[in-house]
């Protein structure tokens, strides 16, 4: 205001200057004045300046005077002489950018008429702000321009001039851009942003500037702008991949199409230059077989089969390529786990597949080795056999194992063994696999023949032929082969002085043994021999076993009657009484036989009679009975023929008459003469009757003590042999062994027969096999009987050939 003041002082003394030079009547006066100033303000006074008298300014009409419809922008205070601002003056609407402006009006006055010219200079005052064109600026920059790159922005107006236009420029701090005013060679002011880092618009993509345009007025004012950067992309990145390796793992029997894995990287970049597509770089061909890779997701899937114990790992190269061509890669490792799918194999390494059956417990008999392809646990492998064998597997060194005896074995019992190994590993499910193995168990002569009975006998009829078999001992012996092998011999000895060898022989091979020669029972009854049977292992094994030869009697003799005598002339008769009861003993036939057992079984029979209802023989006893009473009517003489048969096959008998006289009385006697046909004998056989009947009837009362003795004593008759049929002994008389002779032996003389006859050699063969060494007792053929005497003599079962004499003396 006061600097107002002073410039208005100052104008107004310029003026008075100006009205001094100027003729009175026409003086212009001049004024500086700020523009925008309030309706009303005093500009200057006129009246004074002009010296004009200020009351008479109503009545000479002064006025402004305006061109037409021109505003009038002052007016005159017709009572102070004032000029005053009448309208809005704004410097910018009226003179624009022009460096002066000034407004010029006239002052009439009339009465006389004054013209005065007033000259208004309108000052600037700061009263507009710098202002750019549009309010934001857009500017697309391409990220790869280099630094100092220019970009023009268009400059602020100010529509006030000089010092109120606009001075300077302000850009916002950023690190990428500063601003510079330049001067165009046509002389029009423009703004730059100089690229001073470069971009990336990774990094930023959109970058927001402020530009502030400052004019130099009081107050200062200013004008902003908003400068929009848009960093275009350019392929300035590779892709980069999320993982510098990758490691998947992949159970080995996983199925085709299994994903893997997935790779993935990302490219900073936009567009095509950010799309990364997949490969495989540096691989091995197996591995290409197995994997594909998907180009645009990155996924590795599986194609092919894998085998873990083929290969357990692969390393591949993947690469990532963005649409223009930058590529990176990363390493893939894809490990395969381990899934059981092998099962264990066994190998026989080396296997004794004889085992001598005296092998120690703990000898080794083979030696097993098993695999496993699989790993770790999978691979892990336990072996078993059954434990039912007596065999053992023992783990050895890593995989091996021994296969060990337990016991002694015994190949009589068992010869062989199949042994199934089983291997199992430790995966799960766990996988077996087995093998079996032959095992043989070799043969010891470890077993000696065993005869089959513990004792033999045998049964030999007499008279029989030589070379005839008499039984045959079987031995068995358990070994195999040779060792069980087994033969017969007889072992040397003597019976009665002669040596066993001229008694019988044995077949080595079959063990049948034969008579040598022809036997008697009535010399021999029964002897023993010892047989051995013997193996042909190294050394032998042998076993012995007695041979008890009985000798059988045969039915070679035939009943002889002792009583009645059988002779025509020694006629006897016995005397029946009259009144004899049924029942009554009449008399007796005795016989004997020279035979034993059945062959001396006697039976009697009546086989023609006078009267066949009135007498009855005892079957066994020979006793002669009454069937009634003897009645009247019979006939005094009584024929009776009795026959005597022994039980042999075939039996033989003898025949006999007995006269029988029913009476009481001894005269009648007489009569008997005519049974006899001898008449000079009477006499002596009427005595000799009179004494055998005697005789007869003390000696059955003597046998029918003997028998009820007997019978006391013991209920059973005394056998001769077991088996056979008895006959009392006290039926015979004790001087019979007298009466037998020799007569048994009628045939012996087969024997040389036999021996002489060639067609007859077949029957024989064990002669040639005897003398063929078939048992090695030719030495003892050498000796003579009394050899063998005393061998004889030192066993205490010496042979029985008791005659018959010697059993019933
Ligand atoms: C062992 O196996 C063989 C052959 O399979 C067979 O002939 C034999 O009888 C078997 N032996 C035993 C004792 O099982
Ligand atoms: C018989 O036994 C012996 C040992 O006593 C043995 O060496 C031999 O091999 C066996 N013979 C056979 C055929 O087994
Ligand atoms: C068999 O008898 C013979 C002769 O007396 C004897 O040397 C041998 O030891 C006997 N053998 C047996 C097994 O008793």
């Amino acid at each position: 205001m006061e600097c107002k003041i002073l410039s208005v002082m100052s104008l107004a003394v310029g003026l008075a200057f100006s009205f001094l030079s100027l003729h009175p009547a026409y003086g212009d006066v001049s004024y500086s004045f700020p523009e925008e100033m309030k309706q009303g303000s005093v500009i200057g006074n006129i009246a004074k300046d002009l010296g004009l008298e200020v009351n008479r300014f109503f009545a000479r009409k002064a006025r402004i005077a305006t061109d037409g419809g021109r505003k009038g922008y002052c007016d005159i205070n017709l009572n102070t002489g004032d000029l005053v601002v009448a309208e809005r003056i704004d410097r910018e609407v009226l003179c624009g950018e022009k460096p002066s402006c000034a407004l010029k009006f006239e002052f009439v006055l009339e009465n006389p008429l004054e013209l005065h010219l007033i000259t208004i200079q309108i000052q600037d005052i700061n009263d507009n702000a710098p202002i750019f064109q549009k309010d934001s600026i857009n500017l697309d920059i391409i990220e790869s321009a280099e630094k100092g790159a220019r970009f023009r922005v268009n400059a602020a107006r100010d529509a006030d001039i000089g010092h109120n236009a606009v001075q300077s420029y302000t850009l916002q701090r950023n690190s990428h851009f500063v601003f510079s005013v330049q001067t165009s060679t046509a002389g029009s002011k423009y703004g730059e942003l100089v690229l001073d880092k470069k971009l990336d618009r990774e990094e930023q993509q959109d970058i927001a500037l402020l530009l502030t345009a400052l004019d130099g007025g009081t107050p200062q004012r200013s004008g902003t702008v908003v400068i929009h950067v848009k960093v275009l992309d350019a392929n300035d990145n590779a892709p980069v991949f999320s993982q510098a390796v990758y490691q998947a793992s992949l159970p080995e029997n996983s199925p085709l199409n299994t994903l893997v894995v997935t790779v993935s990287a990302t490219d900073a970049d936009e567009g095509v230059n950010g799309e990364v597509e997949y490969e495989f770089g540096l691989m091995s061909d197996k591995a290409r077989e197995l994997f594909s890779i998907n180009r645009k997701t990155g996924d590795i899937i599986l194609t092919g089969i894998l085998d873990y114990e083929e290969e357990s790992k692969y390393d591949m190269f993947v690469e990532g390529r963005d649409g223009n061509g930058l590529s990176t890669d990363t390493k893939v490792i894809i490990e395969i786990t381990d899934i059981n799918d092998n099962a264990p194999t066994i190998h026989v390494q080396s296997l004794t597949s004889h085992i001598p059956e005296n092998a120690s417990p703990g000898t080794e008999v083979g030696i097993i080795n098993v695999q496993d392809r699989d790993s770790e646990n999978n691979r892990r492998v336990r072996c078993s056999i059954p434990e039912n064998v007596p065999f053992l597997l023992v783990p050895s060194i890593k995989n091996y194992y021994s296969l060990m005896t337990v016991v002694e074995l015994d190949r009589e019992l068992v010869s062989d063994y199949n042994i199934t190994i089983t291997a199992t590993d430790e995966g799960s499910p766990p996988l077996s696999s087995f093998k079996t193995i032959q095992l043989s168990v070799s043969d010891v002569n470890d077993n000696p023949p065993v005869f089959e009975e513990q004792f033999y006998s045998a049964y030999l009829t007499e008279n029989n032929k030589p070379g005839s078999s008499v039984c045959s001992v079987t031995a068995r012996d358990l070994d195999w082969r040779q060792n069980g092998t087994v033969i017969y011999s007889l072992l040397p000895g003597d019976v009665n002085g002669v040596s066993v060898s001229s008694l019988l022989s044995v077949n080595g091979d079959t063990g049948v043994i034969h008579a040598v020669r022809s036997f008697d029972y009535e010399q021999f009854r029964s002897f023993k021999v010892h047989v051995q049977a013997r193996d042909n292992g190294s050394p032998p094994l042998s076993s012995n076993v007695t041979v008890s030869v009985s000798i059988t009697d045969f039915n070679d003799n035939s009943p002889q009657i002792l009583y009645p005598a059988p002779e025509k002339n020694s006629f006897m008769t016995e005397l029946v009484p009259k009144g004899a009861n049924a029942g009554s003993l009449v008399s007796k036939v005795i016989a004997v036989d020279a035979d034993s057992g059945q062959n001396a079984w006697l039976s009697y029979h009546i086989v023609k009679s006078t009267d066949p209802g009135l007498f009855t023989i005892g079957l066994h006893s020979g006793e002669i009975r009454t069937r009634r009473d003897i009645s009247e009517s019979d006939n005094m003489k009584q024929n009776l023929i009795v026959a005597v048969k022994d039980n042999g096959q075939p039996s033989l008998s003898a025949t006999c008459a007995m006269f029988l006289l029913i009476s009481d009385n001894l005269a009648e006697v007489p009569e008997l003469k005519d049974l006899s046909s001898d008449e000079s004998n009477s006499k002596l056989t009427f005595y000799l009757i009179i004494a055998l009947v005697s005789v007869s009837t003390f000696f059955l009362t003597f046998i029918i003590v003997i028998v009820a003795v007997r019978f006391c004593c013991r209920r059973k008759p005394r056998l001769l042999f077991d088996g056979a049929v008895a006959i009392p002994s006290a039926y015979l008389p004790s001087n019979y062994a007298e009466v037998n002779g020799s007569g048994t032996l009628r045939s012996t003389y087969n024997y040389d027969t036999y021996l002489t006859t060639g067609s007859h050699t077949s029957d024989f063969k064990f002669v040639s096999s005897y003398n063929d060494n078939t048992f090695p007792t030719d030495q003892t053929l050498k000796k003579t009987p009394t050899d063998f005497a005393e061998d004889f003599h030192a066993s205490d079962d010496s042979p029985e050939f008791y005659s018959l004499g010697l059993r019933f003396s």
